[in-house]
């Protein structure tokens, strides 16, 4: 299904190689997110100019700018959509920093870190408002209510996740494609339906498109939930393990005690065992977390849990490119198939 164009396009190793169809609209999405309307606090301005700013890859906008490339020409109401997915994404971040006690994004200082959690929620609350004004001048009822119940799902998956953590018996699979879904899928989902949307698409070719977000999201966060395991502090700009140590029992972990034949009963419960002592480690005890850590890392390699979990990953990026094809061969389409194959491959 992959054609030989996105093959090359998938060798190179920046996710910007499948920009290239929308980098002369992205200039104009950074504007639109930099001139939201300001706010009178210049505390605010500050938070939000450097929240804006710390060079996030756009990936939300980009892949619903190539939707919108892939099925019609690029008009304002495309690119509104994109800064709007942007802007939520942002929100939500602000958000979550609060929730996380998280110093650093992206390997910068957070505004939580820098103005207190008080100024992060509010100016996420800021960027909300402001995406909900573009949304009231996109002008279109469906768009509002594919955006609305973003907001209702991002909510949604973060409370189920909220529940489910630091729980080991109660390992869900349902629970955690729910939580994924709603949590990282969906604004991918949103974006690329929005394309088809205001491109007049029938509505089977919408549901694709949508398809297509949705199944793209899952395989991110998929990979996101592997390079916890895999990557490094540098590359991550975050520690490692940290999604454990935060109690978030992702892919990885639920595939290596959903094994059948890889560990048996006994290690199971021994693995378990060892991930609630990481739960309870000291962040000063170094010597005993960095052997909880050696121990969990031999748990998932026994159980062949990495390998698991990025077949899974793929299966999920299958799906949704077997959801586009049948967009018509353009530059837009083959770089939605190289990003496509570069989410799953990815090592940052
Ligand atoms: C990052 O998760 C967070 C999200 C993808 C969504 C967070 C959602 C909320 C805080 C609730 C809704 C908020 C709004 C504004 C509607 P992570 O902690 O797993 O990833 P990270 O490593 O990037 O922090
Ligand atoms: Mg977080």
């Amino acid at each position: 299904m992959t054609t030989p164009a996105a093959e090359k396009m998938t060798s190179k190793q920046s996710i910007q190689a499948y920009y290239q169809p929308v980098l002369p609209y992205l200039d104009t999405v950074r504007e639109k997110l930099l001139n939201i309307v300001p706010p009178e606090s210049q505390l605010l301005a500050e938070a939000l100019h450097h929240s804006l700013g710390t060079g996030g890859k756009l990936l939300r906008p980009v892949v619903c700018l190539l939707a919108c490339g892939a099925t019609g020409k690029i008009k304002d109401s495309h690119l509104e959509t994109s800064a709007i997915s942007e802007m939520i994404h942002i929100a939500t971040l602000l958000h979550d920093d609060v929730l996380d006690d998280a110093d650093l994004r992206r390997g910068k200082v957070t505004v939580r870190s820098l103005w207190g959690n008080p100024v992060s929620i509010l100016s996420g609350d800021y960027l909300l408002a402001q995406a909900s004004r573009k949304l009231a001048q996109v002008g279109s009822i469906r768009i509002v209510s594919i955006y609305s119940d973003v907001l209702a799902d991002l909510c949604d998956g973060e409370v189920e996740q909220i529940r489910a953590s630091y729980n080991l018996d109660a390992l869900d699979w349902d629970s955690y494609y729910r939580k994924t879904i709603c949590k990282t899928a969906t604004l991918f989902s949103a974006g690329c339906e929005a394309a088809g949307v205001l491109n007049d698409l029938p509505e089977e070719h919408v549901q694709k498109l949508k398809q297509f977000g949705k199944n793209f999201g899952i395989a991110f966060q998929i990979v996101d939930d592997l390079l916890d395991y895999t990557s490094n502090e540098a590359d991550m700009g975050k520690p490692v393990f940290d999604d454990l140590k935060n109690g978030l029992v992702n892919a990885p972990v639920l595939l290596a005690l959903k094994s059948d034949q890889a560990l048996n009963d006994t290690e199971k419960t021994e693995f378990k065992q060892v991930i609630r002592r990481f739960f309870d480690v000291d962040a000063t005890s170094k010597n005993e977390a960095t052997e909880l850590v050696q121990s969990i890392q031999m748990y998932l390699g026994k159980a062949r849990a990495i390998e698991e979990t990025q077949a899974l990953a793929e299966s999920f990026i299958t799906k949704a490119l077997n959801a586009i094809d049948f967009l018509p061969n353009t530059p837009e389409k083959e770089a939605l198939i190289g990003l496509g194959r570069f989410v799953i491959e990815r090592k940052t």
